[in-house]
């Protein structure tokens, strides 16, 4: 598990002091893949980094199951160990011991271009006391493990993004941290190579019981693979749950342009924009959000029946999300005020989450 409380980082410059986090609460249970979800700038690079203190936030704690707890007070940082004790000043030790237990990986690989792929992962075994035919073991091990074993020799230069992200993740991964941090691991990938990185760190996180802690900008990464999500906007986690319940209702105004964007509905507002001759009307026009109790029931056809209005459909998609359907439409409903305010009210009776975008 791991546990962050309060955390708040500024950072200092010259011109003007950027305010990168500010009490940030955050709690990842052990096994889970858990996203970090919003714009460039939010402060989630910030917030990964305190997790491993490549970055020492201002306040606030950071507690890892099976290492103990690191607490920022009036600028100095304290270490207590798991079974509780004295607190000491932290030290170069501790963090070693912490990092341990933390692997990481970033956008941009990060690897040594001089260097082999077996230097390149053998790299973190140095020092651990292990032999060279150890090393060597293990670094096979890993490499079958990546799946990229007929690339032991090559230099990065010769490998695609998704087999550097490979190495880079066997290099993570090389003295079995219970903990992986990722930073934007797809970020500068293509749509296949993205797929197929996603789908290891699934198989990873089921095979080792790796915790994957996934920071990204992009929500269709999170509904692949994530277990929950923390929505970032200026420094904050403004919206916080599983990742079926975000997509299905999410609150926040950021983190609902986020699921828009990704099921394809904010295509609406591109529409509404252009005054699309679509919606040339004086219909309602109205979001509507299905979800495990409501998508199999074929209300359009039966509110339309039921109260005799036209319901014109501008946009749908129905996707699975960890197994369950979600589905969304757009529509026009066009009729009486009186029954277009009645549908509204009998599709929300049952578990349809509906949006009202212009009443036409
Ligand atoms: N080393 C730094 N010095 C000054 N400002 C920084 C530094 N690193 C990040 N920032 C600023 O902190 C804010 C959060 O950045 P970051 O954590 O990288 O966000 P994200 O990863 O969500 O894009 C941004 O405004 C960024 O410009
Ligand atoms: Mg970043």
């Amino acid at each position: 598990m791991i546990e962050l409380s309060h955390i708040s980082k500024t950072y200092i410059a010259p011109d003007k002091n950027v305010v990168a986090l500010e009490d940030v609460n955050i709690r990842v249970e052990a096994g889970q893949v858990y996203g970090i979800v919003g714009y460039s700038g939010a402060g989630k690079s910030t917030l990964v980094r305190c997790i491993n203190f490549l970055e020492r936030p201002d306040a606030g704690s950071i507690r890892i199951d099976g290492f103990g707890t690191i607490e920022v007070r009036d600028g100095n940082a304290f270490y207590t160990p798991e079974s509780g004790g004295q607190s000491v000043r932290l030290t170069e030790k501790h963090l070693k011991t912490l990092r341990r237990d933390l692997g990481m990986i970033f956008q941009h690989f990060n690897l040594l271009d001089r260097d082999t792929v077996f230097d390149n992962i053998a790299y973190p075994l140095k020092y651990t006391g292990r032999s060279k035919e150890e090393i060597r073991a293990r670094v096979l091990e890993l490499l079958d493990l990546v799946d990229l074993r007929d690339k032991v020799n090559a230099y990065p230069s010769e490998l695609s993004g998704g087999q550097k992200q490979r190495v880079a993740i066997a290099r993570a991964l090389a003295n079995n941290p219970k903990i992986l941090l990722s930073d934007e691991a797809t970020s500068a990938l293509d749509p296949d190579a993205t797929e197929s990185i996603l789908k290891l760190l699934k198989d990873l996180n089921r095979k080792l019981n790796l915790t994957i802690v996934l920071i990204t900008h992009e929500m269709a990464v999170v509904k692949s693979i994530c277990d929950r999500v923390a929505v970032m906007e200026d420094g904050h986690v403004v919206e916080e749950g599983d990742v079926y319940e975000v997509f299905s209702n999410p609150q926040q105004p950021i983190t609902k342009k986020f699921v828009n964007t990704s099921s394809g509905m904010g295509q609406i507002n591109r529409l509404i924009r252009e005054n699309s001759s679509v919606l040339d009307t004086d219909a309602t026009l109205v979001q509507c959000t299905f979800s495990k109790d409501s998508v199999g029931e074929a209300l359009v056809s039966d509110v339309s029946r039921r109260f005799g209005v036209n319901v014109n459909i501008i946009l749908g998609n129905v996707e699975l999300l960890r197994g369950n359907p979600l589905g969304g439409l757009v529509v026009l409903i066009d009729g009486e005020e009186e029954k277009r305010r009645a549908v509204i009210e009998y599709l929300r009776a049952h578990d349809v989450r509906v949006e009202v975008i212009a009443r036409g």
